[in-house]
């Protein structure tokens, strides 16, 4: 009989058992419900509600219990439905009486919300060493990269040269945005909703401050129907996943792309590629792909949460245990793939010279063409139209545009000089992006620093995050 099973004649049958239990997914939270659990037990004692003997005893018999998963010779029984069940059934059987206090005051609405809480500010936490261990990946890669130019598109169609470093800094800043909504994810979790009990708060002297304070939580939630309801920070957590996701999936898909025949811009270390088991020549990308594909389920996660959250009443409802998975899933995903790119990234070899060489045909300096007409007076339309005219001539000959006498130029304008091939050296032209923010070397060495200092606050924040409580590898 379940502990609930008292206004029951009958026990639950055997399909709905299985159906309604949870145990499968949540006893991954075990120390974060024994935690919940000891800090409960602490602050009955403190209130007076069980005596101090009764709190040791369940303090040292949760911790006993502890020791058995993390050491994985706990034999998790299906029938006791969910981590809480499976523990305090445990924890009676070990310590007796005591054991059967330990739920005073307490609902399994409020401890399973703690619980998942607890989870979602360690998994955050993870996250956001991971995401900086990546960024150390790519702001070194952009450091190596030194001067190596490579073409810039839009449209996926050559369009102007930019720094390699240039390009890979972009994924730097987009990962120090995932970062930040890491960190709000971190404070949505970080309150506690553990004294709420079912759904209205209990008649004992409970003190919410300090199991808050003993679980490491910044704030206690305010509200007890909203304690026990609230998946926001899951929500939080999933969407912080999703985008960090699509950002990699996005910088995978330049990996294909750039590890392909007709790109060959890097080449993958043979630890990130795999072969074909007919086709002997193949290097295939496939962890950058598998990234690409993981992204789905990452999404797939959140959107089933946030199906699952729509249109329930207050307050706790069934429906609720939906929500562990799909954010374990999302995150250890996420993880995986944040670790794999790391290492992806940290061992590719850059074809710099191959870079260079297919730069050779896409007319990359035609701006800087009609920017030098514009520059000598004339209306920048109608410099474009000239500079059309050139690339036209030029793809007649099947050149680049740098590769056209200067007769060609001077016919088309008599503002060309003999100076005009500085303006057509690709180097020049990177270099004459000094906007702020553009690829000019000088430029790139500036936001090569912003990007370190945004990283080392980040780490600061990481160190400065409220107490955690990890995640067990025992269960
Ligand atoms: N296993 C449940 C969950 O994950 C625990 C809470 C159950 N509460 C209840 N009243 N049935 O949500």
């Amino acid at each position: 009989m379940a502990l609930w099973g008292g206004r029951f004649e009958q026990g639950v049958g055997e399909l709905t058992q299985e159906f309604g239990a949870s145990l499968p997914v949540d006893k991954a939270l075990y120390r974060q419900d024994i935690a919940g659990s000891i800090a409960h037990s602490a602050m009955l004692a403190a209130q007076g509600v069980i005596s101090q003997e009764d709190a040791d005893a369940i303090r040292a018999g949760l911790k006993g219990i502890e020791a058995d998963i993390d050491a994985g010779r706990f034999a998790f029984d299906i029938n006791d439905e969910d981590i809480h069940m499976s523990i305090e059934a445990e924890l009676t059987r070990r310590i007796g009486e005591a054991g059967a206090r330990l739920h005073t005051g307490r609902s399994r609405n409020d401890q399973v919300a703690t619980d998942t809480r607890l989870a979602a500010k360690a998994l955050a936490k993870e996250l956001m060493s991971a995401n900086l261990s990546l960024r150390d990946a790519l702001v070194q890669a952009a450091r190596d990269a030194g001067g190596t130019v490579l073409p810039g598109m839009t449209h996926l169609q050559h369009a102007q040269p930019v720094l390699f470093s240039h390009h890979l800094l972009a994924y730097v800043w987009m990962l120090a945005r995932d970062f930040k909504r890491l960190a709000a994810a971190f404070d949505a979790a970080d309150a506690s909703p553990l004294g709420a009990a079912a759904l209205a708060g209990t008649s004992y002297p409970l003190d919410r401050g300090m199991t808050a304070e003993g679980l490491g939580f910044a704030r206690v939630i305010p509200n007890s129907l909203d304690a026990v309801s609230d998946r926001d920070f899951l929500l939080d957590l999933e969407y912080a996943c999703s985008v960090m996701a699509v950002h990699l999936s996005r910088l995978s898909e330049e990996i294909v792309l750039w590890s392909s025949q007709e790109f060959g811009f890097i080449t993958l270390s043979d630890a990130f590629s795999t072969g074909s088991s007919i086709m002997p020549q193949k290097k295939n990308p496939d962890f950058a792909e598998l990234i690409r594909g993981k992204t789905g389920r990452v999404v797939g996660d959140l959107m089933q949460l946030l199906m699952t959250v729509k249109g329930l009443p207050l307050a706790y409802n069934k429906d609720l245990q939906e929500d562990k998975e799909g954010a374990l899933d999302a995150a250890h995903t996420l993880s995986q793939c944040l670790a794999v790119m790391t290492g992806m990234v940290g061992t590719w070899t850059v074809n710099a010279d191959r870079m260079r060489a297919v730069m050779r045909k896409g007319h990359l300096a035609a701006t800087d063409v009609a920017d030098y007409l514009a520059k000598r007076g004339m209306p920048f339309r109608e410099a474009h139209a000239v500079v059309g005219h050139l690339v036209l001539t030029a793809e007649k000959r099947g050149v680049d545009i740098a590769d056209l006498p200067f007769e060609e130029f001077k016919a088309a304008s008599e503002l060309f000089e003999p100076d005009i091939t500085g303006a057509l050296d690709l180097d020049a032209v990177v270099a004459a992006r000094t906007t702020e923010g553009g690829t000019a070397p000088a430029r790139v060495a500036e936001q090569l620093k912003l990007a370190e200092e945004a990283q080392s606050a980040d780490a600061r924040t990481v160190e400065n995050l409220t107490p955690v409580v990890e995640m067990g590898q025992g269960a």
